[in-house]
C-alpha cells in the first residue's frame, strides 16, 4: 500500500473534508464503542442517523439549552470548587460538560449525588480514551479491555434506566397522558421515537447501537469541549496579562470574548488531524491521484495556520485576527463537511457578520463557561504552573491549577 498523502493548506484541506468518496478512517482502534457510531458511518447509512438526530435541533433548540440547561449546570458545578478556593481546570471542564452532554444525550443522573457524577465522569473519561485510543501512548489492549468494562457498568447504571424512563414517556405519550412536548429533548429520546416509528423495519437501531451512539455522543461532547476550554482559558489569560485593557473589555463584550475562545478554537483543533481512507480511485484537490483504499490525512493543525489565510503570525494567538470573510474564525476545528461536528453552535456559537441582534446571537456553552470562570475570579494558580498530559500525542493539558480571586458573584 502506498504512503498516505497528507493535506496542509487550508483550502485543500476544506475541500478534501467534503468529498463524499472519503471515508473516515481514524476510529477503527477501539469498535467496542466506536462501531456504527455517526462518526464512523459512512454514505446513504451516515445521512440517515444524521438525519434521525437533527430532528433535535427542532424549535430553536440552542437558544434552550443555552438559556435553561446551561445556566442550571454550571451554577452547580462551579459551586463547591467556588467554596474551597481552588481547582483542576481539567478536572472542572471535564465534569461541567460531562454534566451538560449527558443532558443533551439522554442519561439521567437521579440520585444527583457526587458519587454518582463521580461514577459517570470515570466512565466517560475510559470512553474517550477508546475513542482517541490511535493518538495513545499507552498499551492499546489493556484500554480495549477497560473501554469493554466500562461500557458494561455505563449499560447497568445509566443506559438501562434512562431508556426505561423514556420507553415509558413515549407511551404515556402514546396513550394520549402526555404531550409531544412533554418529552424530553435529547438524543436517546429521538432514537427511541425513531425506532418506534421505524417498528421492526430494518431501519430500526438495536439497543448495542444505542448504547454505542449515546457513549459516543458523551465523550465527543465532554472531551473535546473540556480540552477546548482549558486551551481557552490558557491562551485568553495569558494574553490579558500582556493587554489589560481586553481584560477590561471582556468582562463587557461577550461578543468579543467569544472572538478571543474561536481564535483559540482555532489554534487547538480537538484532534490534530482528520483521517480518511478513498473509496474509488480520485484526484485530491492537491492534484493528488489516490487509488482506492488509500489514507488521505488532513493535517487540521497545519491547516488552521495556514500562513496565506491566517497571515504571517498564524501560528500565534491573537484574537483581534483580520479574517478573510469566508473563513469561520474557528477554521476547521469543528470538522466541515458530512462529519462537521453536530455540536458545533451548540459549543461554538453562531459567528458573527455584521450588525449582531444580541438577543438572536448564540454565544455557544463555550464562550459561556470562560465567562463563568472570569466572572467568578478565576486565575492560574501562580504557584503550581499548568503540565501537558503524557498519556496521549495530543497537545493537551493534563493537569491545570487555578485559583479563585474575588470575581463579580
Ligand atoms: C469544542 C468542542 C468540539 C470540537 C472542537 C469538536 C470537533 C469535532 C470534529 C473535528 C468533528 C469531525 C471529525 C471528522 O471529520 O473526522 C466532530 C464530529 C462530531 N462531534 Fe464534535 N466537537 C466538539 C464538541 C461537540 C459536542 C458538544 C458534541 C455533542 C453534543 C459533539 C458531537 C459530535 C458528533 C456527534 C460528531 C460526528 C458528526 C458526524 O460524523 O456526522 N461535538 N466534532
Amino acid at each position: 500500500m502506498k504512503k498516505a498523502v497528507t493535506i496542509s493548506k487550508y483550502q485543500q484541506a476544506f475541500d478534501t473534508l467534503c468529498n463524499k468518496d472519503l471515508v473516515q478512517s481514524l476510529y477503527g482502534e477501539c469498535r467496542d464503542l466506536m462501531d456504527g457510531v455517526l462518526l464512523t458511518l459512512h454514505g446513504q447509512q451516515h445521512t440517515a442517523r444524521r438525519n434521525i438526530e437533527f430532528k433535535l435541533f427542532r424549535r430553536d433548540f440552542i437558544r434552550y439549552y443555552e438559556k435553561e440547561i446551561y445556566p442550571l449546570t454550571a451554577r452547580a458545578a462551579i459551586a463547591p470548587y467556588r467554596q474551597r478556593g481552588h481547582m483542576d481546570l481539567i478536572d472542572f471542564g471535564y465534569r461541567v460538560n460531562m454534566n451538560l452532554t449527558a443532558d443533551f444525550s439522554g442519561i439521567d443522573r437521579p440520585r444527583g449525588s457526587a458519587q454518582e457524577t463521580e461514577q459517570l465522569l470515570d466512565i466517560v473519561k475510559k470512553f474517550s480514551e477508546g475513542a482517541t485510543l490511535f493518538h495513545s501512548t499507552r498499551d492499546k489492549d489493556e484500554v480495549r479491555a477497560e473501554v469493554r468494562e466500562a461500557m458494561a457498568l455505563f449499560d447497568q447504571v445509566f443506559f438501562q434506566p434512562s431508556k426505561q424512563r423514556r420507553e415509558q414517556l413515549l407511551r404515556d405519550c402514546q396513550n394520549g397522558d402526555i404531550s409531544a412536548d412533554d418529552l424530553p429533548r435529547d438524543v436517546l429520546m429521538i432514537l427511541l421515537q425513531h425506532n418506534a416509528e421505524a417498528q421492526l423495519s430494518e431501519a430500526q437501531l438495536s439497543e448495542a447501537m444505542m448504547r454505542r451512539e449515546i457513549g459516543f455522543f458523551l465523550q465527543a461532547g465532554a472531551h473535546s469541549t473540556g480540552n477546548s476550554m482549558v486551551h481557552a482559558f490558557h491562551e485568553i489569560s495569558r494574553w490579558c496579562d500582556r493587554h489589560p485593557q481586553d481584560r477590561e473589555r471582556i468582562d463587557r463584550d461577550p461578543l468579543f470574548l467569544q472572538r478571543c475562545v474561536h481564535e483559540s478554537l482555532r489554534l487547538h483543533p480537538a484532534s490534530p488531524v482528520a483521517w480518511r481512507t478513498a473509496a474509488c480511485p480520485l484526484s485530491l484537490p492537491s492534484g493528488d491521484e489516490v487509488e482506492a483504499g488509500r489514507q488521505v490525512i488532513v493535517d487540521l493543525q497545519a491547516a488552521n495556520t495556514d500562513t496565506d489565510i491566517f497571515g504571517a503570525d498564524a501560528h500565534l494567538y491573537n484574537p483581534h485576527r483580520q479574517l478573510e470573510s469566508r473563513c469561520p474564525p474557528y477554521a476547521l476545528t469543528f470538522g466541515i463537511g458530512v462529519h462537521t461536528c453536530f455540536g458545533r453552535d451548540l459549543a461554538g456559537g453562531s459567528v458573527p457578520r455584521g450588525e449582531v441582534d444580541r438577543d438572536r446571537h448564540y454565544l455557544g456553552t463555550l464562550t459561556r463557561l470562560l465567562a463563568t470562570l472570569f466572572d467568578n475570579g478565576v486565575v492560574p494558580d501562580p504557584h503550581n504552573p499548568p503540565q501537558r498530559d503524557a498519556d496521549t500525542e495530543r497537545n493537551n493539558w493534563g493537569r491545570y491549577p487555578v485559583v479563585f480571586e474575588g470575581g463579580k458573584r
